[in-house]
């Protein structure tokens, strides 16, 4: 058997990837175009798997993915593959109409095809999975109930919008179509190969190299951070055990604001590679101008997945948020390939000089 990812040179994706390698022997097919954002190299450990076979390509082209699905026969399609960053969103919306919502439509046309294609029996058991994200449920005030499943899509940013159609998309393909879709909404993910143009990425590899610490205004923004290892474990639960038709949200249960996530990190560095002058890396902290439409409060309340599927976290974020730090002390090669020419073009844009 085998299923299919799209976007899995991206952080989540390839997280996924390696995990499924290292846990099952079924084929594994990651589609990916290479953005920015893909990099072949977090997929060094398990390129010569037997079961792990990568295709370049782009999920609006419904001609190759039409060809993908009937060579390989896949029994479910998971997609990752997407434009993720709100401040490249703010910046330039076209990539993201483009890939997260053109993109996501030709997907479900060319899995409504490749079904026609299938047995019933085949077609009864294929899942089309969708990972989307909280952002589409908008901004909560301080004392408002953690997002679940039923509260209202009001996306804020561009980024959101575009996810939020593509949630719409899925869920009108399943009523109309019968595609048998499944989708999740997680919170912020930290871990390994997430590219260093998010919070917690960019703060580790901007200390490390004496560069301010830059923090969208008051700092006092509130995320629910999950480790990334906990989300692929939930999508291989809900993979396996979800419903159709169904809409899962996934969390950390571990909320916290910028400015504590920021101290954290500082902390851990300060501990496991201090700087020279044995100052904390807190110095380098710097408030910065606040992101247009800056989404005050995310919070996920993650009880049905529990209750349907018996999915929870099993990392703290003191667990995690180690495991992280440490993995980019020892992966400073990776950090610096990473940051090509593009990637500086893109920091200058956003923080100007970064000195
Ligand atoms: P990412 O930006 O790190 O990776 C996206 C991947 O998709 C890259 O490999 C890129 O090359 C690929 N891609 C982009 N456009 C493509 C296209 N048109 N065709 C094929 N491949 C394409 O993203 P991520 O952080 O790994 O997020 C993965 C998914 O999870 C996204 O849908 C995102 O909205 C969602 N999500 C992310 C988070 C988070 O905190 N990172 C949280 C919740 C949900
Ligand atoms: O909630 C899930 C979402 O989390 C995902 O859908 C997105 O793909 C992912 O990028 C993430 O979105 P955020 O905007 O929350 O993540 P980001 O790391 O960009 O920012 C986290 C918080 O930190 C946010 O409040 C903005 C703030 N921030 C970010 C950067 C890059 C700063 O204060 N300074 C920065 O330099």
């Amino acid at each position: 058997m085998t299923i299919l990812v799209t976007g899995g040179a991206g952080f989540i994706g390839s997280n996924f990837l390696i995990d499924w390698i290292s846990q099952s022997n079924e084929n594994i097919i990651n589609v990916d175009k290479l953005t920015y954002a893909g990099n072949l190299r977090n997929l060094i450990s398990i390129d010569l798997s037997k079961n792990y076979f990568f295709e370049k390509g782009d999920i609006g082209d419904a001609n190759f993915l039409k060809k993908l699905l009937i060579k390989y026969k896949p029994r479910a399609l998971i997609n990752f593959a997407a434009e993720s960053h709100v401040d490249r969103s703010i910046n330039d919306p076209s990539n993201f109409i483009e890939t997260n919502i053109v993109g996501t439509y030709t997907l479900l046309e060319s899995i409504k095809f490749y079904l026609k294609s299938i047995n019933k029996t085949e077609k009864s058991n294929f899942r089309f999975i969708h990972i989307s994200t909280d952002e589409i449920y908008g901004s909560l005030n301080k004392n408002d109930r953690p997002f679940n499943e039923k509260n209202r899509m009001l996306p804020n940013s561009p980024y959101s919008a575009s996810k939020a159609a593509s949630d719409h998309l899925v869920r009108a393909w399943y009523h109309t179509y019968n595609i048998p879709v499944i989708t999740t909404n997680c919170s912020n993910n930290y871990g390994p190969y997430q590219f260093p143009e998010k919070l917690i990425p960019l703060v580790i590899v901007n200390a490390l190299s004496g560069k301010k610490l830059p923090i969208y205004g008051d700092g006092k923004q509130i995320r629910d951070w999950i480790f990334v290892k906990d989300h692929c474990n939930a999508i291989r639960c809900i993979l396996e055990n979800g419903r159709i038709g169904e809409v899962y949200n996934i969390g950390g249960w571990n909320e916290k604001s910028n400015l504590e996530i920021v101290g954290q990190v500082c902390e851990l560095l300060d501990e496991l590679k201090p700087r020279k002058d044995n100052t904390s890396y807190q110095s380098q902290i710097a408030f910065v101008k606040d992101r247009p439409g800056h989404d005050k409060r995310y919070a996920i309340d993650a009880r049905k997945i529990k209750k349907e599927l018996g999915w929870k976290p099993s990392h703290s974020f003191e667990s995690g948020i180690k495991k992280t730090v440490k993995w980019y002390l020892q992966n400073l090669e990776w950090v610096k390939t990473v940051q090509d020419g593009s990637y500086r073009e893109w920091i200058k844009k956003q923080y100007g000089s970064n000195k």
